[in-house]
């Protein structure tokens, strides 16, 4: 299993996804400050791997507490969770994971639970999250390996793999099942400028495993799409609002329309700590502008004009009705979304 984050008894210890695939190194946080700017400069980045770094982000904020009490810890505690939450604005995997802190912490302060012992249960609670994640990924698997042809080209957007999570992947975890299970899949990773998460990142973890894997331009799949070389689209997701409206990599809604034209499947795949039932639509999800040194330069070398104007948003969003199903860890839901995701968060409780 790619170690892409490791609670160690010295900090978090991250792989650093900005010098892949030329090196494999690693960046430990030894704070809960190391943590938040190893997520805001993307040495670990992917929604519910970021989610995850934030809970260990906490825990190591309350472990390394100089406070006599868990009263006087409270102040420090909302600092640490505030720190964490300004890091990245799309993923919401991060303010639900920060959320779901928050409430243990004030059940363990109401019920008068020891600084100690708070700091246990709060890094037995990222813990806990680490290990969902993984099972999540690998439901996901197996849930949406069935979407996939028994053989052909899968075409995906960015890295929702094993490296944007805590193993695994989402939308690679769903290439990773159909593999397992016999399927002979070819994928294409688009680039994804500007940071070229599927150039380096997805074509990385993709050979480790020895999937077939091919890398384009991220203006190649319109064409590849019209000579009948892509049978399926399967990407992640930063954030599904309540009608299924999705935030993810920029340039995803691009290829979403590309599929929609050319009659292929366009799939979601996303654990449920995505799903944001309190945005109503894609045009309440923030978007995080990045900056702008992204698109003017790679490695260190300038590419456009002095002053030319800039836009670098990280995201877009694909509305609901270009997306034929979404894959979570509880099932496979379709249109209406809407009624969809109301029904499963019902059943699920
Ligand atoms: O900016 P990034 O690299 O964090 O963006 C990642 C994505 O857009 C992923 O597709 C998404 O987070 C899902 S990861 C399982």
């Amino acid at each position: 299993m790619i170690p892409t984050l490791t609670w160690t008894d010295d900090g978090v210890r991250f792989l650093d996804q900005t010098r892949l695939p030329l090196e494999e190194t690693y960046v430990l946080a030894t704070d809960y400050g190391q943590v938040a700017d190893a997520i805001a400069t993307m040495v670990v980045r992917g929604a519910p791997a970021i989610g995850v770094s934030a809970a260990y982000g906490i825990a190591l904020g309350a472990m390394r507490s100089r406070a006599e009490s868990a009263e006087r810890f409270a102040p420090e505690f909302e600092k640490i969770c505030a720190r964490l939450a300004s890091t990245r604005p799309t993923a919401v995997n991060l303010f639900w994971s920060i959320d779901r802190m928050k409430r243990l912490f004030a059940d363990l302060l109401s019920s008068g639970t020891p600084l100690i012992q708070m700091q246990k249960k709060i890094l037995a609670e990222a813990h806990a999250m680490y290990a969902e994640d993984i099972s999540a990924c690998k439901a996901m698997g197996a849930h949406g390996a069935a979407l996939l042809p028994q053989e052909g080209a899968v075409l995906t957007h960015c890295n929702a793999g094993a490296l944007a999570t805590c193993g695994y992947g989402t939308a690679l975890g769903v290439i990773r099942a159909a593999v397992e299970r016999g399927k002979r899949i070819h994928v294409y990773a688009d680039e994804t400028r500007p940071f070229l998460q599927g150039a380096r990142l997805t074509a990385w973890e993709l050979m480790a495993d020895g999937i077939p894997t091919t890398v384009i331009c991220d203006n190649m799949a319109a064409s590849l799409m019209r000579a009948g070389k892509i049978q399926a689209v399967v990407v992640g997701a930063d954030r599904i609002a309540a009608n299924g409206d999705t935030a993810n990599k920029i340039g995803t809604y691009n290829v979403a329309i590309l599929a929609k034209e050319h009659g292929i499947p366009f799939y979601v795949a996303a654990p449920w700590s995505t799903i944001d039932r309190a945005t109503p639509n894609g045009d309440a999800i923030p978007i995080e502008e990045r900056p702008h040194a992204e698109v003017t330069h790679h490695a260190g070398k300038q590419l456009t004009p002095n002053g030319v104007g800039i836009c670098n948003p990280a995201f877009d969003v694909t509305p609901s009705k270009y997306i034929t199903a979404i894959v979570t860890e509880r099932g496979v839901l379709r249109a209406p979304y809407i009624d969809a995701l109301r029904e499963m968060e019902l059943v699920a409780g």
